[in-house]
């Protein structure tokens, strides 16, 4: 800070753009200093005239109002930390429907599994589905011990003393409450209380916040419980971790129970049978919604019993007995004001609409997503005509763009009314526009059209692909290293410095040695750092050296492998050196390698083909030997039901079964720890053949694999 300050009526907009600047990094430093390591370096009066100075300029010059001004930030420490939670049941996600037929076909899905036809009888309940952050809260002895917000679904933050200032949250539960008991369901906030907050926010002059969830998350992630207090954020109670007896054996009885000890429940939800009373429960929430004073983005159904509940049990993220009805997306008009290209971990050249910001449903939309060269045009993924007079999409039209939940807004139609003569159209690159390479549609091998994705071929060589995979790597459902965000990320790539340079995965790991060995290139010098922070970057990088195999695998980046085939492949082969060696052996394409990756149940042929083609190249062979050098991926202990005869064994169905659906039995099977194969080969266990077995139970017999009737097979696992 210069000893002597201009007064602020005498600052040039440059001089007040580069003061905020600095105000804001400074405050942002001494605010981390002070919470984060209660080791301020400045006295409080100092402090406050850093904030008032920030605070007169922005006055003067609101439109350089930062993004990270000091001003805004919802509290008073920058990037609150708080302890992990493990949850004791992962807090899954629901799947989505978008419409009437979507619903149709999820209820005869669970008559399907369960073996029973769509007679009705089986009841579900209907609710809003809340736009707020969901909760954990767990009890023991009837008393309130933490809370936890979502995370990845396994592991969460601890807010339990945020969670404490809620009033609707009771801090204690009625004697006659189980033990243990986890309370789940959505915090949010009012849409009144979130206008009044924003109109104080804009008389004060600062910058209002977006919408309600976030205002809420932003609330709750204060290391100040006191700010959350002050926010008066909401609750309502809809399910359940761990318990240590259930109080009723109904979705509806459960909720009744928790309204019963005091949480707050939906007065909407609704037991119903029908499909048409379902969605006619849907229509009447979505007519109510405008006068909700909460956010609902859809109706979630779930199956009333929890007998049947247990039995649909889970996919991998979420449960077969439930599903998201979502409200249609919001729209609005606005103008394109150019189309750029974005280049994406896997090469796809991804067109960008950037738009005259508009409001959709709340939220300001400055981009919007093309999709694809084709998609421009008018033409849909199979060739089909997308809109009805057969218009392309053009710099300057007007448009509709459509905003719905979280999903990237897309670029739906042109008002071609509206189209001037000089609108342009878009001619798509055949070049990358990052490095150059040729950008290619390729052909599908099997049915001879062409790919919509356009891709670089550039790959290492293109800088752009070569950043997104780091970004990727370090994303949070890949190594999640805290700090190591886009914004570092780009940062290191950049860097010319080879004490400061990372252009690879494992380079992440070796910064800190290279940081230790080099006598210039402090990372602690440079502005956005600080020693503190590079001390918890590097802590944070070490702790990842260990790391669980589906992760390991997830980030790799490899094409088509999500995280739900990562867990696949990591459990299918225990180890990442057992991977590996297969998917080497599996290089022709042929051969017992390639048989059982292909077996393992999930896994269909394109994916296949790109994970061996993917170790087909020895570039990303050798990155990952480097990688290997400095992590270890944790090999995969069998899951929970190790104790079980048949966890980690490979099992194959076949004919007909009587006692369950062939769904079930495989949901079963797995839930138990084995691996259930589509086809019999040397590596099967057990073959359960059924009446009318076949070609499988043959070959079983020819290999001399163990075969049982279903009886055999219930007895074996409940053994
Ligand atoms: S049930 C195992 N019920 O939606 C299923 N979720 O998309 C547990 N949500 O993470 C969720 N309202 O945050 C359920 N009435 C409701 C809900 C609800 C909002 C949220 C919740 C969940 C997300 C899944």
């Amino acid at each position: 800070m210069p000893a002597e300050q201009t007064p602020v009526e005498n600052l040039t907009e440059e001089q007040a753009a580069a003061e905020l600047a600095y105000l804001a990094a400074e405050i942002a430093r001494n605010d981390e200093l002070y919470h984060g390591h209660d080791a301020p370096q400045i006295s409080d009066a100092e402090y406050d005239a850093l904030k008032r100075r920030n605070d007169a300029i922005e006055k003067q010059f609101p439109q350089l109002i930062r993004a990270d001004s000091p001003s805004i930030r919802v509290g008073a420490a920058p990037l609150p930390t708080f302890a992990p939670i493990t949850h004791s049941r992962p807090m899954l996600s629901l799947d989505n429907t978008f419409s009437n037929e979507d619903v149709r076909d999820f209820i005869n899905s669970v008559y399907r599994f369960l073996g029973q036809l769509p007679d009705g009888s089986i009841a579900f309940t209907a609710e809003p589905k809340i736009d707020g952050l969901s909760m954990s809260i767990r009890y023991e002895q009837g008393r309130l011990v933490n809370a936890a917000t979502r995370g990845d679904g396994t592991t969460g933050e601890n807010v339990t003393e945020n969670i404490k200032t809620i009033k609707e949250i009771p801090n204690r539960l009625p004697a006659g409450a189980p033990d243990v008991v986890e309370v789940r369901g959505e915090v949010y906030m009012t849409k009144s209380e979130f206008l009044a907050l924003n109109e104080k926010m804009a008389a004060e002059g600062k910058q209002t916040y977006v919408n309600p969830r976030n205002t809420a998350a932003g609330s709750l992630r204060q290391l100040d419980a006191k700010v959350t207090a002050s926010r008066n954020l909401k609750f309502f109670a809809y399910a359940w971790g761990e318990m240590s007896e259930m109080p009723a054996d109904t979705q509806m009885g459960m909720v009744e129970k928790f309204r019963d000890w005091g949480f707050p429940v939906n007065p909407l939800m609704k037991r119903l049978n029908s499909v048409e009373d379902i969605i006619a429960h849907y229509t009447d929430i979505g007519l109510k919604r405008p006068d909700l004073d909460y956010e609902i983005d859809g109706v979630v159904y779930k199956v009333d019993r929890l007998d049947l509940q247990a039995r649909l049990g889970f996919r991998s993220r979420s449960p077969r007995w439930a599903t998201a009805h979502k409200f249609p997306a919001e729209q609005a008009f606005t103008k394109v004001e150019k189309i750029d290209i974005q280049v994406g971990r896997t090469g796809a050249l991804t067109p960008v609409a950037r738009l005259t910001p508009v409001t959709v449903g709340g939220v300001v939309v400055t981009n919007a997503t093309l999709h694809n060269e084709d998609y421009i045009k008018g033409i849909g993924n199979s060739g089909e005509r997308i809109r009805e007079d057969e218009h392309d999409i053009r710099i300057g039209d007007t448009v509709i763009v459509q905003r719905a939940g979280d999903v990237i807004p897309q670029v739906l139609d042109v008002v071609m009314e509206k189209r001037s003569s000089d609108a342009l159209p878009y001619e798509f690159p055949k070049k990358c526009p990052v490095c150059g390479s040729h950008a290619v549609r390729e052909r599908n091998e099997k049915t001879g059209k062409l790919d919509s994705v356009t891709r670089c071929t550039g790959g290492f060589v293109c800088r752009a692909q070569a950043v997104e995979h780091l970004k990727h790597f370090v994303a949070r459902n890949s190594f999640d290293i805290e700090g190591l965000g886009a914004k570092q990320i780009d940062f290191f790539f950049e860097s010319e410095d080879p004490a400061l340079q990372i252009r690879t995965a494992p380079e992440i790991f070796t910064l800190k040695k290279r940081q230790e060995a080099s006598p210039f290139a402090k990372l602690e010098n440079i502005e956005g750092f600080g020693k503190v922070s590079v001390k918890k970057l590097f802590d944070a990088i070490d702790e990842r050296r260990n790391i669980a195999l589906p992760r390991f695998i997830y980030a790799l980046g490899i094409r088509h492998v999500g995280e739900t085939t990562a867990k696949l492949l990591a459990r299918a082969y225990g180890t990442y050196e057992a991977f590996e060696a297969a998917m080497r052996e599996a290089q022709s394409f042929s051969g017992d390698a390639w048989d059982d990756l292909n077996n393992i149940e999930g896994i269909g042929e394109v994916v296949a083909r790109a994970i061996v083609e993917f170790f087909k190249e020895p570039r990303n062979v050798e990155v990952i030997a480097r990688l290997l050098e400095e992590v270890t991926p944790q090999a995969v202990e069998q899951i929970a039901a190790s104790g079980s005869p048949v966890a980690g064994k490979t099992v194959v169905f076949t004919g007909a079964l009587e006692k369950f659906t062939r769904d079930e039995a495989k949901a079963r099977a797995e839930g138990l720890g084995a691996k259930v194969a589509g086809s019999v080969s040397k590596k099967t266990d057990f073959v359960v053949a059924g009446p009318g077995a076949g070609s499988k139970l043959d070959k079983a017999r020819e290999l001399g694999v163990q075969v049982m009737d279903e009886d055999e097979w219930l007895a074996f696992i409940s053994a």
